[in-house]
């Protein structure tokens, strides 16, 4: 199926604005944590911290992510993206990720997107990548594994794709080198910008304390007036300052489905302690997205959900 005309989209977009002011809540995004396997073990990652009690196999298979797709879409969600665990590295028999985005395209998202650690190959035919990139070489590594930022950059050289966008989580181990990766995104011609995330704890112990977190906020905010290509925008980097965003969280605007093939009608940490703490920038965008907030609607459609391939 072609992909949806811009007119198309933006009539949807508006369409589902209107309907959730009117306390319509459905999704938009459809979110499909297609395995928890990972060929990383990041020191920030809940998933790589629990990887030995994850049984074998909790992975979904073609059919049921099929299904899901095609159930969240008839729901009203037109924005796919991929996650894990490491997405490129899921497999169905001869299927791999390639397939599932194609049978996206099928069913008929309008936008389709996944989120790597860059190790392994790239799928061009997605709309959107968001790549994690959480430091210069030596702290990308010290977070990831050695070799990992290398290995990162080089498929990046191989790559034409226009869509690449670079996901930073902030936490102790890289709280001094956030500039020096701005830098880094903004001489690499591959990746469009930088988006900056605080870790979402667990784990604790390298979790920034408030203070730590207002000097970063004041620090992107002065960056990006200079010019370094931070995403978030201004009003959801001073949004990441609320530590316990759970009342204000529109966690029902992404949709999630689990490798055990279970489904939340929102993020699947609400109400977890990990919840009060989260750090995300995306549901900042969100809740400003349904706040009608008019830079935030600009930037991020331009960037998401109005991205071809
Ligand atoms: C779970 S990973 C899955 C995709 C892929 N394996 C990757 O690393 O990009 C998705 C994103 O979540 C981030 N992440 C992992 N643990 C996190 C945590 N505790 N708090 C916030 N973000 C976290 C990763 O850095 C990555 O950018
Ligand atoms: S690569 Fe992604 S899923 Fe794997 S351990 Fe790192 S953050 Fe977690």
């Amino acid at each position: 199926m072609p992909q949806a005309s811009t007119f198309r989209q933006y009539s949807y977009y508006a369409g589902w604005f209107i309907r959730s002011k009117l306390g319509m809540k459905r999704p938009l995004v459809n979110t499909m944590i297609i395995h928890y396997a990972c060929n990383l073990r990041c020191k920030h990652c809940a998933i790589a911290a629990n990887a030995d009690q994850i049984p074998e196999g909790n992975s979904l298979t073609f059919d049921a992510a099929s299904r899901e797709m095609k159930a969240e879409f008839d729901k009203g969600a037109k924005i796919l993206f991929f996650e894990g665990g490491e997405p490129t590295i899921w497999k169905d028999g001869e299927r791999g990720l390639g397939d599932l985005i194609a049978e996206g395209r099928r069913i008929g998202y309008y936008v389709i997107g996944y989120t790597t650690n860059g190790t392994g190959r790239i799928f061009e035919e997605s709309d959107v990548l968001s790549i994690s990139l959480d430091g210069p070489r030596e702290v990308h590594d010290q977070i990831r594994g050695p070799g990992v930022y290398d290995q990162l950059m080089a498929n990046l050289e191989k790559t034409d794709h226009p869509n690449i966008f670079a996901n930073m989580v902030v936490m102790k181990p890289n709280l001094d080198k956030i500039r020096e990766t701005a830098e880094i995104v903004k001489a690499n011609g591959k990746i469009r910008g930088l988006m900056l995330n605080f870790l979402t704890p667990p784990p604790y112990d390298i979790t920034l304390s408030h203070e730590e977190k207002v000097q970063v906020v004041n620090d992107a905010l002065q960056w990006r007036k200079q010019k370094l290509p931070i995403l978030n925008t201004e009003r959801a980097l001073k949004e990441l300052l609320i530590e316990d965003y759970s009342e204000k969280c529109p966690y029902w605007v992404s949709s999630f489905t689990l490798p055990d093939g279970s489904k939340h009608g929102g993020c699947p940490m609400q109400g977890t302690d990990s919840c009060k703490n989260c750090g995300f920038d995306a549901v900042r965008e969100y809740r400003l997205i349904l706040a009608g907030n008019v830079q935030t609607i600009t930037k991020m459609s331009r960037r998401f959900a109005l991205s071809k391939r």
